[in-house]
């Protein structure tokens, strides 16, 4: 409406200019005459030029200093309305035209008459009444639409506002299935639909995951502690031989520091995932890391008459927790070592392999045992799942789920594959920052 009210301003301002100009022109010409030719002289040149208007555009009037009329074309002085000093306003009503028309002039005083110089403004004063009329009419109707506008589009965002609100209140509710509507409309409601669904989405599968556990660690853990609990009864009874009760005792020991690594196992996977370590993390080279688990399980390995092998790249370098990463290396070889019969050959490697363009740090451990079927591969990740229980080697499936923690922690791609015959498994990070030279040097 401002806009439109400038609009206006400016144009009437150019218009009254316009008129102005062109009757101060004349003037000009007209008084120059006057000094020239005195009030004769001026009196015949008004009374062509009044002659010549036969339309009536132009109004001419010269009067003596009685009020007689010298020249014109006009019957007497007009009853004008003074705007400032010599600028007047009227209206006429010419004969034979039709209805009244207004005129904008000028008057001088001359030394002996008075002279009025006029133009006919009708048309222009029609389009600026016309212009009002449009302004007044298009500000309404933008009134109109605006306010129609304004509340059909609030209406509608506070209604999805409203929907999300309902969903939530259910879900509070307990009804934790339920998840909110995406519309389909791509825009920033359905942005927030869609993650507030993911957020619920991962709550819901945490909540899964947790439950999991704790079955699991009540059935897992059930088992050794009963196991326990009758050991320690037997060695109790009166009549039992010392030396057995002796034995007795010192298996009961050996289980309770297994129940203590599993719960010290569960722990290390439960820190992992919740992030703890990120505060520690450091420049920590793999290659020097499976060196040492290679020496490390060396003796294992030649025992149960497997071969080890390190193959390690020079500075293959990742951000990370050096111990949590050396303890998933450890449970990769005890795996490939554990399940890996007579003979077999166990590798540990550190290396780089291009991944999207860049060279990207990658731990890979392979043996030549008989490996993880496909389908199995996902699930031999989860806590205490071992695929083969009746299997005679020890263990309590926990060892893949450090591992699996340990490379989401440090944002690595962990995959089983098939190392034919064996298993494959392998660790892609992403690459470190630059050095700074403080830790080259350290
Ligand atoms: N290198 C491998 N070759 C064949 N099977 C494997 C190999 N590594 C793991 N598995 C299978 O995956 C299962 C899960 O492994 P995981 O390391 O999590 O548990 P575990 O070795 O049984 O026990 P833990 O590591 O806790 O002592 C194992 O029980 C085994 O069946
Ligand atoms: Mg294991």
């Amino acid at each position: 409406m401002a806009l439109l009210s400038f609009v206006y301003v400016a144009a009437v301002d150019f218009m009254e200019r316009q008129t102005e100009e062109t009757i101060e022109a004349e003037l000009t010409g007209l008084r120059e005459q006057y000094r020239d030719l005195g009030i004769f002289g001026l009196g015949r040149i008004i009374a062509q030029r009044a002659a010549a208007e036969t339309e009536m555009e132009s109004i001419y009037l010269l009067i003596d200093d009685e009020g007689w009329i010298i020249a014109g074309n006009l019957d007497t002085w007009p009853e004008a309305e003074d705007l400032v000093t010599n600028r007047v306003r009227f209206s006429i009503e010419p004969s034979g035209n039709l209805g009244p028309r207004r005129f904008l002039g000028r008057t001088v005083e001359l030394d002996d008459a008075r002279l009025l110089v006029a133009r006919d403004v009708e048309d222009k004063l029609r389009t600026q009444a016309l212009l009002v009329n449009a302004i007044g009419l298009g500000s309404g109707l933008m009134l109109v639409f605006g306010v129609i506008g304004g509340f059909v589009m609030s209406r509608w965002m506070l209604s999805r506002i409203e929907t999300i609100n309902r969903t939530t209140a259910q879900i509070m509710d307990g009804d934790l299935g339920r998840r909110i509507k995406v519309e389909g409309s791509g825009d920033e409601f359905d942005a927030l639909a869609a993650n507030l669904n993911a957020m619920l989405e991962r709550i819901e599968r945490l909540m899964a995951g947790m439950r999991e556990v704790t079955d699991n660690i009540a059935h897992d853990l059930r088992t050794p502690l009963s196991r326990l609990r009758s050991r320690l009864e037997v060695a109790l009874m009166s009549d039992i031989d010392p030396t057995i009760a002796r034995r007795l005792l010192e298996e009961t020991v050996a289980d309770a520091e297994g129940l203590i690594a599993t719960f010290n196992a569960l722990l290390s996977i439960a820190r992992a995932e919740a992030g703890e370590h990120r505060a520690s993390w450091e420049r920590v080279d793999l290659g020097l890391l499976v060196q040492d688990i290679q020496e490390l399980y060396e003796p294992l390995a030649e025992e149960r008459e497997i071969e080890i092998r390190a193959a390690a790249d020079p500075a293959v370098v990742v951000m990370g927790n050096r111990q949590m990463l050396a303890q998933a290396l450890v449970n990769l070889a005890d795996n490939a070592i554990k399940y890996t019969p007579v003979g077999g050959r166990v590798t540990l490697a550190a290396t780089h392999i291009e991944s999207a363009g860049k060279r990207a740090p990658l731990l890979m451990v392979t043996d030549t045992g008989p490996g993880i079927p496909a389908d199995f591969r996902a699930k031999a990740l989860e806590r205490f799942v071992r695929l083969d229980p009746d299997r005679s080697t020890p263990g309590n499936g926990l060892g893949l789920s450090l591992v699996n923690a340990v490379a989401q922690l440090h944002n690595a791609a962990l995959e089983l594959a098939d190392n034919a015959p064996g298993l494959k498994v392998s660790l892609v990070f992403t690459p470190p920052p630059p050095a700074t030279a403080a830790q080259r040097d350290g």
